[in-house]
């Protein structure tokens, strides 16, 4: 299979590996740890920003797309980075935010007509943004600008052809540095009402779950405008044949316009399902009736930097049929940076960094069972979790570790054949044929029975022995 069908693993940047002993990874450190992603065996990386930015949130208030922060190194260390990658045949995907840039950012004191304005006594609409309170902030006496996430992060203005120009210029200039593709960053904010309506009351449910500021309200105008795909265009016509992953925050059949220039949008219905057979089985069918440009559109997460950990929201009990499920659905599996030690949620910083509370899900790496986990050899930016009880170093010393686990199903992804359809099973079990395998999980909360087959890869000794899966159990198997 095409490694853009295979795995891609998200790295934050900050807490991957630190190389200069400053508490902070960098760019330097993930090219040391490479060959832990050759030895998992991932086809691609993503990595979360790493360019100048005044870290209001966390790089994702950009000041200069296309340098390297200072933390972080420097641009020849991102091109040693892409060099070591292709030539242990890893792509190099990068985060484009596209949406908005830092309030520091120079566009915005020398371009100010790039963004959004509203002029006039107060806010011109009812819109809020992502993280509570109006997507209106006032610049000076007259005039208000638009930020669909925190203030210091004004948004693009994507009907002046100078702001599409402008990114597709740093587009090009990561492709021609090494890049392979893109993840997109709240692209379905990226285009809003030109005429500024406000959002109408609703009491249709929205598909995801909303923040408690943006419930009751039908969010037409604030996002998602129909425009969209020439914003999308562009960016593709810029990007060539590299692959872009959409950061689509609606539920998986409002992709479609998205995924007309997309390769692959994600499923927020299953980053935020709970351990749930019949949530589970409905994000998977949302996800694979998805399609892309070239084959199916899902790519799937379990956790990242924004949503939790997937072993603290499943439960340790059924991490490794969550492992099975994510590695055999079609299109991309993404893979978040310590979940395949099974890393949980963490500690927040003292006092917390991200204001909304996002902390605990972006802790260093653990590599190893020392305090500072091998991740760093001074004092690191956030606290870790438990160094001791998990890390890579013994996982990798255990052949029946979780580590271990998530290096045989990404072996055994590539033997995937195309091809998806859900099984009719017993109320608890969620099941599915890829090609020629059926996969079988037990999300419920008693043993049941699994369509008939040949098991090639179980969670347990004992799953599907006598034709049956505790609860938490998984097997793959080759179809009878
Ligand atoms: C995306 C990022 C998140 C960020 C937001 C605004 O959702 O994943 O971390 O806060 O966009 O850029």
């Amino acid at each position: 299979m095409s490694w853009r069908e295979g795995v891609v693993y998200q790295i934050y940047p900050r807490s991957f590996q630190d190389s200069n002993d400053d508490g902070v990874g960098d760019l330097a450190g993930i090219t040391a740890r490479l060959d832990h992603l050759v030895w998992l065996g991932v086809d691609a990386l993503w990595i979360s920003p790493f360019y100048p930015s005044p870290l209001a949130d966390f790089g994702y208030d950009v000041s200069d797309y296309t340098d390297v922060d200072p933390i972080f190194g420097a641009l020849p260390d991102f091109d040693r980075l892409a060099a070591a990658a292709h030539e242990r045949g890893l792509k190099v995907l990068l985060d484009l935010v596209a949406c908005h840039t830092s309030i520091q950012h120079p566009w915005f004191r020398d371009h100010p007509e790039w963004y959004v304005w509203s002029k006039g006594d107060a806010p011109p609409n009812n819109w809020t943004s992502a993280f509570g309170g109006p997507a209106w902030s006032r610049y000076d006496d007259e005039r208000w600008y638009l930020h669909s996430f925190y203030p210091e992060q004004p948004d693009l203005d994507w009907r002046n052809p100078e702001v599409v120009a402008a990114m597709q210029e740093v587009v090009r200039f990561w492709v021609a540095r090494g890049a392979d593709g893109f993840r997109l960053d709240a692209i379905d904010r990226l285009a809003k009402d030109t005429a500024f309506r406000d959002d109408p009351p609703s009491d249709e449910p929205f598909g995801l779950p909303l923040m408690e500021h943006e419930l009751g309200r039908d969010l037409r105008y604030s996002r998602n405008a129909e425009w969209i795909g020439e914003a999308l265009g562009a960016i593709r016509e810029a990007a060539g044949d590299a692959l872009l992953i959409g950061e689509v925050y609606l539920p998986a059949h409002k992709h479609v316009h998205y995924l007309e220039h997309l390769d692959r949008s994600f499923v927020f219905e299953l980053i935020l399902s709970g351990w749930d057979p019949a949530q589970l089985r409905a994000a998977i069918a949302a996800g694979a009736a998805t399609e892309g440009r070239f084959g199916p559109g899902a790519a799937w997460a379990l956790s990242n930097h924004d949503f939790g950990r997937f072993s603290t929201r499943f439960g340790r009990a059924n991490e490794r049929a969550a492992a099975l499920m994510l590695m055999t659905l079609p299109g991309t599996a993404t893979l978040y940076q310590g979940d395949e030690i099974g890393q949980g949620t963490g500690a927040a910083g003292d006092p917390p960094y991200d204001r909304v509370g996002r902390d605990g899900f972006r802790n260093p790496m653990q590599w190893d069972g020392t305090r500072g986990g091998g991740f760093s050899a001074a004092e690191p930016w956030l606290p870790l979790t438990d160094p001791q009880e998990r890390n890579v170093a013994d996982q990798r010393d255990d052949p029946d570790s979780l580590l271990h686990f998530w290096r045989k199903l990404i072996g055994l992804r590539r033997d995937l054949g195309p091809g998806f359809r859900m099984v009719e099973s017993e109320a608890g079990i969620i099941a599915y044929e890829r090609g020629d395998k059926l996969v079988a999980i037990n999300a419920g909360d008693q043993p049941a029975v699994v369509p008939p087959g040949e098991p090639v890869l179980a969670t347990s000794a004992a799953a599907a022995q006598d034709g049956r899966l505790a609860p938490g159990d998984g097997v793959l198997m080759s179809r009878a």
